[in-house]
């Protein structure tokens, strides 16, 4: 992220802990999702669990982007094979108006307590990455309660009340950019903003509506002092607002070529963006594909290897083990 020379690609994947590895199944016959988030000594021993199976160069906090939707009292669930329901969901002016402020440390201090014994469990020299949902992300969460594929409530709420939209934006930012520093100040040694639905809006409205409240949450973030990811899928055809908006690094998917995005980025690092689903395809055509992006990353100082996505839960180990590898030996 600082782009420095390294010997090899440096190389993690987001999702690398969960359902895929037997290890986390075997935990989870245990815990439910919540309960492994808010016992920091499970957390830690997630977040450890792919450095040692994979080999990766980092390790990302085991937690959620939507905890912070405990104390903000919208009701948060996650529903055996449903994903997460929002039982409060934010509906109109008065519901963002009556969100409680809190205490950072008395709500979430479950999770400042993960990084600093993971940070302890870890390898001396693989960095711990921390991690916060990006504020339209998060409201597209809080409005649609739960997962959405049109966003049609989330897109409504942002036309029809936009004063509203705005409040509730600065809000989550002003939230998520004090606990990406927080999570800073307790050791993860560079932190992540998570806009994973950004891309299902038009340039600008992303522009408009999205772009002044993530780097607001980018700026509070940088307090910490260490790098900062900024995340984002479907956001090729606002790649320059994207990256302007902040980040040390740029995460993009595979939509795009690494060589097209980075030349639209300005002078930042980038991480990338192996298509997930390249992982379930033959070795000849999985090893391609990861070579092709290590073409177009060509060498250059500031890559950092990753996929475009999260890994998907139908994903064999041996494989990311196998890109791991590659994109090391390469
Ligand atoms: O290894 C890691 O990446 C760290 C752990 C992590 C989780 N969630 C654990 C988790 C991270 C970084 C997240 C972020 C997250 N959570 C995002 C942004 C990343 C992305 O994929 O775009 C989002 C959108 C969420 C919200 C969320 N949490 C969803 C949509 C789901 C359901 C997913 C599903 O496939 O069912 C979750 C649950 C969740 N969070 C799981 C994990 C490992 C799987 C649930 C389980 O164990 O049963």
């Amino acid at each position: 992220s600082r782009r420095e020379p390294t010997e090899v690609t440096p190389v993690w994947s987001m999702r690398q802990a969960g359902r895929y590895m037997p290890a986390y199944r075997k935990l989870r016959q245990r815990h439910s999702i919540l309960d492994l988030c808010h016992q920091p000594d499970l957390a830690a021993a997630v977040t450890l669990q792919p450095v040692e199976r994979l080999g990766v160069d980092a390790a990302i906090l085991f937690a959620d982007i939507l905890l912070p939707f405990e104390p903000l009292r919208l009701g948060l669930s996650f529903a055996a094979g449903e994903g997460p329901k929002i039982a409060r969901p934010i509906e109109n002016a008065t519901d963002v108006e009556r969100l409680p402020s809190f205490n950072l440390q008395a709500e979430l201090g479950y999770v400042f307590d993960a990084v600093r014994l993971a940070r302890r469990s870890l390898p001396a020299d693989v960095p711990l990455i921390g991690f916060a949902g990006a504020p339209f992300t998060l409201a597209s969460y809080a409005i649609e309660g739960g997962a959405s594929r049109t966003f049609t409530k989330t897109k409504r709420f942002m036309y029809q009340s936009p004063d509203t939209w705005h409040l509730l934006l600065s809000k989550l930012a002003d939230l998520v950019g004090r606990y990406l520093a927080e999570q800073g100040r307790a050791g993860a040694q560079a932190l992540q903003l998570f806009d994973s639905w950004v891309g299902c809006l038009s340039p600008h409205d992303y522009h408009t509506y999205v772009q002044p409240h993530s780097t607001r949450a980018l700026q509070l973030a940088a307090g910490a002092g260490v790098p900062l990811i900024h995340f984002g899928t479907g956001t090729a055809t606002f790649l320059e607002d994207f990256a302007a908006a902040g980040g040390d690094v740029i995460s993009v998917d595979w939509r795009i070529p690494l060589d097209a995005a980075w030349s639209r980025i300005g002078p930042k690092a980038i991480q990338g963006n192996l298509e997930p689903a390249a992982l379930l395809a033959p070795a000849a055509e999985r090893n391609r594909q990861v070579r092709d992006i290590l073409k177009r990353a060509g060498g250059r100082p500031g890559h950092i290897f990753n996929l475009g996505h999260g890994i998907l839960p139908e994903t064999d180990v041996a494989a990311v083990r196998a890109v791991v590898d590659l994109v090391h030996d390469t």
